[in-house]
């Protein structure tokens, strides 16, 4: 018997979760994981764009963040009953506990980091990520979020600084370093 098999979200089948803050290159390698891997991908930030029918600063400014945070909730549950696909997630989901049992449930969680300049240079000038564009001072604000979200962030099973990697050396890490893979 395949012992792997019996534990939590883990196993061949398991989905990698990528987790990590805005501009850690989530997405990017994501798909370029799924690419390596020839699993399926998905973007739970393009999930929410299209099952609103809007781009999320959009939904944020006509609905608000609760809107964008249920439908974030909606798409981990929709994850959670796959198995074996690579997933790039928005950086505020593990803000709800619930998004966090449910994406660990079934999959293996990678968190990205990055250095707080690399952050503001990679998500300059700020237009797509409203967690941003609207503080008066947005270093002040990735370092305020970045410490709030610390502990969740901490749940992840494997974490890679991105700041010096290309995404092919992040892929090759995160299969490297994470068993089963
Ligand atoms: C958010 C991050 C964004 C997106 C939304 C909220 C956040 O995704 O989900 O703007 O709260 O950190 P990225 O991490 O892909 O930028």
């Amino acid at each position: 018997m395949d012992t792997r098999q019996g534990q939590r979200g883990a196993g061949p089948r398991a989905n990698v979760v990528l987790v990590g803050f805005m501009g850690t290159g989530k997405s990017t390698a994501g798909r370029a994981l799924a690419r390596r891997l020839r699993l399926r991908f998905v973007d739970t930030d393009a999930w929410i764009t299209a099952e609103a029918g809007m781009p999320i600063p959009e939904l944020f400014q006509r609905f608000g963040e609760q809107a964008f945070r249920d439908l974030e909730t909606e798409c981990a549950r929709f994850v959670a009953g796959l198995r074996g696909v690579v997933v790039s997630t928005g950086g505020g989901i593990l803000g709800r506990a619930a998004n966090l049992e449910l994406l660990r449930s079934t999959g293996r969680l990678v968190c990205l980091t990055a250095r707080p300049e690399v952050i503001l240079a990679r998500t300059a000038p700020w237009e797509s990520r409203p967690m941003l564009r609207t503080a008066a001072n947005p270093r002040d604000a990735v370092e305020r979020l970045l410490a709030e979200r610390q502990p969740l962030y901490d749940q992840a099973d494997l974490v890679v600084d991105t700041s010096d990697l290309t995404t092919e050396q992040v892929v090759s890490e995160i299969c490297e370093r994470l068993p089963y893979l």
